[in-house]
């Protein structure tokens, strides 16, 4: 793996900022793009560019046939068993919300579609309805906690929550015990956005299962560093987002076992997702349509499909140890500086560091640092309950992504420790 030539291929990381040469370490909040995905999606609009599914001709049959091959390249990428099990959305967020919301009218709602798969006539449910119980854990991102805890609250439930202990590592004791209150969904980060924790995510499912909890994985910060086969993990959905993953912003995806997603009802309604509609009543389209209501970012889920093959022309196992050499350069560096506190020491750790230092704000160090030419994030990482959980008021955060260098983790370090001697 030739850095160098990978660089290359990201034409935004060679640039100036105030005077000095970019360090981008905000990956984990989004990756940067290489060419071949920019001229994915510029192609697509130069010679492709049409609404899919519903025309004749032949644009509209080219355009619909290429994002149609990106669903099967997305199913292949994780392994599932079948491209109908891929539905496209706007990313991780819109996956969850979509979630939250099926899984409220199938539950929780006092009315809810007779026959979900097909048919739009509301008849009230049969089965008895239950206390809305939805068990995450004390590290998700918000995107992961807000869609579930509003539905709950719609329907004065309880939001489970697994504790972590102070690495960043979850309590699978206590994760066991919370399995025993009957939630109805298990939704857990495979890997921290803030502590970059890996959570054994195989075995929570295989518990959850013992419950017979069907379990939902964010994948957001997993999808470009690690590989994924769904079927090997047994997860019953796992969500994700192309533009953590070197893809476009607009597109990412939800994927769920077919016997679930024929189960839940759609999310959103209008066109594409309906079969047949008159003025009193709607039957829907089948997988994966009836939950893609409207029309689709086209040209984004072709950009998604480059960036998928970009990452398959590398040995993932490649990137994973270069990911983690930088880690480890970062770690072993940062370790020097005084009243230094990393945030996050689970052995299991993805490519990512989040820390504060005594007396210093993390807004502004990574002020300071940007002016010497390197890119962090500060903050809460749309993770408050983490903070709270640490008593901080935020982290500094550097995350790596494959085109990044041993130099540039010398460069960030030095800049760290220039700024931290400036604001004590
Ligand atoms: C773990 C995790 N989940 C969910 C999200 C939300 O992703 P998006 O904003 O792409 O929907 C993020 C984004 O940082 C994340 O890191």
């Amino acid at each position: 793996m030739n850095i160098n030539d990978i660089r290359q291929q990201f034409p935004v990381l060679d640039q100036q900022v105030y005077g000095k040469p970019l360090v981008y370490f905000d990956n984990a909040a989004t990756t940067q793009k290489p060419l071949c995905v920019i001229d994915r999606e510029r192609d697509y609009y130069l010679h492709e560019n049409c609404n899919i599914h519903r025309g004749v001709h032949y644009l509209s049959q080219k355009a619909t046939e290429a994002y149609e091959h990106a669903r099967q390249t997305v199913a292949d990428f994780i392994h599932a068993k079948e491209s109908r099990e891929i539905v496209f959305t706007r990313g991780t967020t819109e996956s969850l919300n979509l979630l939250a919301t099926s899984f409220e009218h199938l539950f929780f709602s006092k009315t809810h579609n007779s026959q979900l798969s097909t048919d739009s006539q509301l008849t009230t449910h049969n089965s008895q309805l239950t206390t809305p119980k939805v068990l995450i854990t004390a590290m998700e991102h918000h995107s992961n906690l807000v869609p579930w805890q509003q539905m709950i609250q719609r329907h004065h439930g309880q939001l489970l929550v697994v504790p972590m202990d102070d690495k960043g590592v979850l309590d699978l004791e206590q994760y066991e015990k919370l399995l025993k209150e009957e939630p109805k969904v298990v939704s857990i980060a495979h890997i921290s956005n803030v502590l970059g924790t890996i959570n054994p995510i195989k075995q929570m499912i295989a518990m959850a299962h013992q419950y017979g909890i069907p379990v939902v994985i964010d994948g957001a910060q997993s999808m470009a560093h690690h590989p994924i086969d769904v079927q090997d993990l047994d997860c019953d959905f796992f969500v994700f987002s192309g533009h953590k993953m070197y893809a476009p912003m607009g597109i990412g995806g939800l994927y769920g076992k077919a016997e679930w997603l024929e189960k839940l009802p759609p999310y959103q309604f209008g066109g594409e997702m309906v079969d047949t509609v008159s003025f009193e009543k709607t039957t829907f389209n089948v997988l994966p349509f009836k939950f893609e209501a409207g029309t689709p970012n086209v040209g984004a889920a072709l950009g998604l499909e480059t960036a998928i093959q970009f990452l398959q022309s590398f040995d993932r196992m490649e990137v994973e140890a270069h990911e983690k050499q930088l880690l480890q350069s970062a770690i072993q560096q940062l370790s020097a500086i005084e009243g230094i506190r990393f945030i996050g020491q689970a052995e299991q750790r993805s490519g990512l560091v989040s820390f504060i230092i005594d007396g210093v704000h993390p807004y502004d160090l990574g002020t300071i640092i940007d002016k010497m030419g390197v890119a962090v994030r500060t903050g809460h990482h749309c993770a408050e309950p983490v903070m709270t959980r640490f008593c901080i008021p935020g982290t500094v955060r550097a995350s790596f992504a494959i085109y990044n260098t041993l130099e540039e983790v010398d460069v960030f370090v030095k800049a760290v420790q220039r700024a931290a001697m400036m604001l004590r």
